[in-house]
């Protein structure tokens, strides 16, 4: 049993992560969240009272805070989640993701190192390796070419861990991973917000020509390889995770409206996303090979019982997307 630090554990993937643990470790869990706008504690509802688990709530950037956090708690174990994680927002205003992806990476970095924490994990994303043509994959070889001010704000994160590894030689491990999917996604990431758009017969903003291809993963199986890349992962090392599921996003757009009995009609395009990527594709056979991982999700099934879910818990998403949210998305779309 490990005492281990989450931050972000009450977003999408951290609060997946979470749940897995509790359920299925022996490990006590801490996790650290600021609770911004994509931070949800009723995402965890079903395990807050759990004897071992404990929320704090934090900033990753506030380094005073930090110290704090970590002499009262002293996490044997970091799995570093905590992130501004949507490429739109970037495109929109990138200070946030300044502060929180590098500033806040190297608050918790530095803390990791003062008090000797055994292991950090840094989960990180594809979108750090740029864009790919027709052909090819990425490899964790691939080099470093981010094209967004969220990729560019991660990659520079993964490169703070890769110096704290060589320079202060701290026990580090990077995951990068393709598009999630899955129960908890806030619904401004294409999925939930196509599942939800279509549920109110709103319109579904499909950008560009629709062809941009992303590889769809299960956040389960994502969550069971940060699983094992702290447990088997060897410190340094940076291991791709992807779900071998790459789809045009206007081919999961209609396939969602298939599984909602919709019409094609509320498929609306809009003018594309600045800058945006082409086409991701992930080469998981390091993890496969070395953390015996593999995928247990085909994106068929896993989309429909995402559309389910999303059915099932209406309510959940109706109320995160009240509020800030709403303006957020009449700033972004009410132009196209
Ligand atoms: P999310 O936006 O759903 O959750 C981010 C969480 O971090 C939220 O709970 C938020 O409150 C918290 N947070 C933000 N700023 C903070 C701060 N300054 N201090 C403390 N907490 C803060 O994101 P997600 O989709 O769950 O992604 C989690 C991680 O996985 C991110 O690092 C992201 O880059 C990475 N990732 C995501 C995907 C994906 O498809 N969603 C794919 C690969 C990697
Ligand atoms: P997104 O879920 O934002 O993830 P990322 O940009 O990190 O890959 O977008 C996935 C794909 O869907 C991407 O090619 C952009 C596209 N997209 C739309 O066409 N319409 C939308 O409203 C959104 C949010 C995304």
């Amino acid at each position: 049993m490990s005492k281990i630090l989450i931050t972000g554990g009450a977003g999408f993937i951290g609060s997946n992560f979470v749940r897995m643990l509790l359920l299925g470790s022996d490990h006590q869990l801490v996790n650290l969240d600021a609770l911004t706008y994509a931070g949800n504690l009723e995402n965890l509802a079903d395990v807050e009272r759990h004897p071992r688990y404990v929320f704090v709530r934090g900033d990753i950037a506030d380094a005073a805070a930090m110290a704090k956090v970590f002499a009262e708690h002293r996490p044997e174990v970091v799995v570093h989640f905590a992130a501004e994680s949507h490429v739109d927002r970037s495109v929109l205003d990138a200070s946030a993701f300044v502060r929180t992806n590098l500033q806040g990476t190297q608050v918790l970095l530095d803390q990791s190192r003062a008090q000797q924490v055994r292991r950090f994990v840094h989960v990180s994303t594809d979108e750090v390796y740029g864009s790919l043509g027709a052909w090819g994959y990425f490899t964790e070889q691939t080099p470093i070419q981010p094209n967004s001010p969220y990729s560019a704000s991660k990659a520079g994160s993964d490169l703070l861990v890769r110096a704290a590894v060589h320079t202060h030689h701290l026990d580090c491990v990077t995951t990068r991973c393709s598009n999630n999917y899955g129960p908890f996604q806030f619904p401004e990431k294409l999925i939930p917000l196509m599942i939800a758009n279509a549920l109110e017969g709103k319109k579904l903003p499909v950008y560009g020509d629709g062809k941009n291809v992303r590889d769809w993963i299960h956040v389960a199986d994502h969550c069971e390889g940060i699983k094992k890349a702290m447990e088997h992962g060897a410190a340094g090392e940076v291991y791709n995770f992807g779900g071998d599921a790459e789809r045009e996003n206007l081919t999961v757009v209609k396939e969602i409206l298939r599984l909602l009995g919709k019409g094609e009609d509320l498929i609306h395009y809009v003018k594309d996303r600045p800058g945006h990527d082409r086409r991701y594709a992930m080469d998981s056979s390091k993890a496969r090979a070395l953390l015996g991982w593999t995928p247990r999700h085909t994106f068929e099934s896993g989309l429909r019982q995402t559309v389910e879910w999303y059915v099932a818990n209406r309510a959940w998403w109706q109320r995160v997307r009240s509020g800030e949210y709403q303006a957020y998305y009449e700033r972004l779309y009410g132009g196209r």
